[in-house]
């Protein structure tokens, strides 16, 4: 697994939430592109548990960087560039890289995913 760190100084990853704490406003953590190798998912610190970007051609995805099932690193997993899904290492469950919605047992529940776009030599990950 690879693990950048975001550009971005309006991260807010890895503080855990305190009960009856408001959402924190949408921020964005930025990438370089070519820090994200075509067909591999890669670990980006942002968010409560991180992002897992996975670049597919020209297409970048990410998505919560922990399993619904039981909280692997999705960014260890396996991109499928035809399915466009990644695997969970741990129990074999695959996710969509465009809604999270898993497509096989044993995760039931989707994983949230986060919109991108590309700006210049840069991917912006909205994180919310
Ligand atoms: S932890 Fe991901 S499928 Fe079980």
């Amino acid at each position: 697994m690879m693990e950048l760190r975001p550009d971005s100084a309006a991260s807010w990853g890895g503080r855990p939430a305190e009960p009856g704490a408001v959402a924190p406003e949408p921020s964005e953590v930025r990438v370089k592109l070519s820090e994200l190798p075509d067909g591999l998912a890669v670990r980006v610190e942002g968010g409560q548990h991180g992002i897992c970007v996975a670049r597919v051609g020209r297409d970048v995805y990410a998505l919560v960087d922990r399993c619904s099932h039981q909280r692997w690193p999705l960014s260890d997993g396996e991109v499928s560039a035809s399915d466009l899904t990644v695997e969970c290492t741990k129990h074999g469950s695959t996710f969509s890289l465009r809604d999270g919605s898993p497509s096989c047992l044993p995760a039931t529940r989707p994983v949230q995913v986060y919109q991108t776009r590309v700006e210049g030599d840069e991917v912006v990950v909205t994180v919310q």
